[in-house]
């Protein structure tokens, strides 16, 4: 190499000036969905629960989900599962800045999946609140989700997806996820979500979802006066 070729290979790879930068911290503004783990001695307690329970009641009438088997379970969970529950649907309202809310536990449910089911994109209300918390539970996931038809690098079978509402380009719209057992998300109701579906198994993709209403602790004040007034 002659030094016109050393010269123009320095020049190649020397950096261009700039000054180094720190800390970067990103803030983001509109909806959260917050991913928590939750301990296998939980989920565990959870499936042999659902499997030992007898006369569950069939909840699909009342879900979004193009599911057979969905069954309303709030009777069959633990104080435990419960509690940790309204502890993590406080901790988002903690990272939201919105503790005012009183969280008050709703409906709970299981949704057994099999090949071929899908739950369509939709969101949930309740009938005491206009804001609320909804929550997907992962509590098992067949061995595979089968064949995916196109494009095998972007799956989508058995995946739950959020979509955010938002086509911004500079913003991010939608979360695709490959749920694993012990995997919490919590998210407001009024978010659209779904799950698609998948095929070339017998086994289930099982999920729990616990909702719960926001409610303005004046209300809570306010309700307990009147019963108090009644009594
Ligand atoms: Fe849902």
């Amino acid at each position: 190499m002659n030094r016109h070729e050393r010269r123009k290979q320095k020049k190649l790879t020397k950096e261009p000036p700039y000054f180094k930068v720190t800390d970067m911290t990103p803030f983001v503004l509109g909806s959260y969905i917050i991913k928590y783990k939750v301990p296998m001695t939980m989920i565990n307690e959870i499936n042999s629960q659902y499997d030992e329970a007898t006369d569950l009641q069939n909840w699909s009438k009342n879900l979004a989900g193009k599911i057979r088997d969905e069954f309303r379970v709030d009777d069959i969970l633990s104080e435990a599962t419960k509690n940790t529950f309204t502890a993590c649907f406080q901790k988002y309202l903690e990272v939201i800045q919105k503790q005012l809310w009183h969280v008050v536990l709703s409906n709970a449910w299981i949704n057994d999946m099999r090949a071929g089911e899908y739950n369509p994109f939709h969101f949930h209300s309740s009938t005491i609140s206009d804001v609320g918390l909804s929550s997907v539970l992962c509590l098992k996931i067949p061995d595979t989700y089968g064949v995916e038809y196109t494009k095998e690098d972007e799956p989508s079978n058995g995946w739950l997806e959020f979509n955010g509402g938002q086509q911004d380009p500079l913003s991010i719209s939608q979360l695709r996820q490959n749920v694993q057992p012990g995997d919490l998300y919590i998210f407001p109701y009024t978010m659209l979500h779904g799950v698609y579906p998948f095929n070339g198994t017998d086994q289930v993709r099982r999920t729990l979802s616990f909702n719960c209403s926001l409610i303005k602790p004046g209300l809570i004040e306010e309700s307990e006066m009147q019963q108090e007034y009644t009594a």
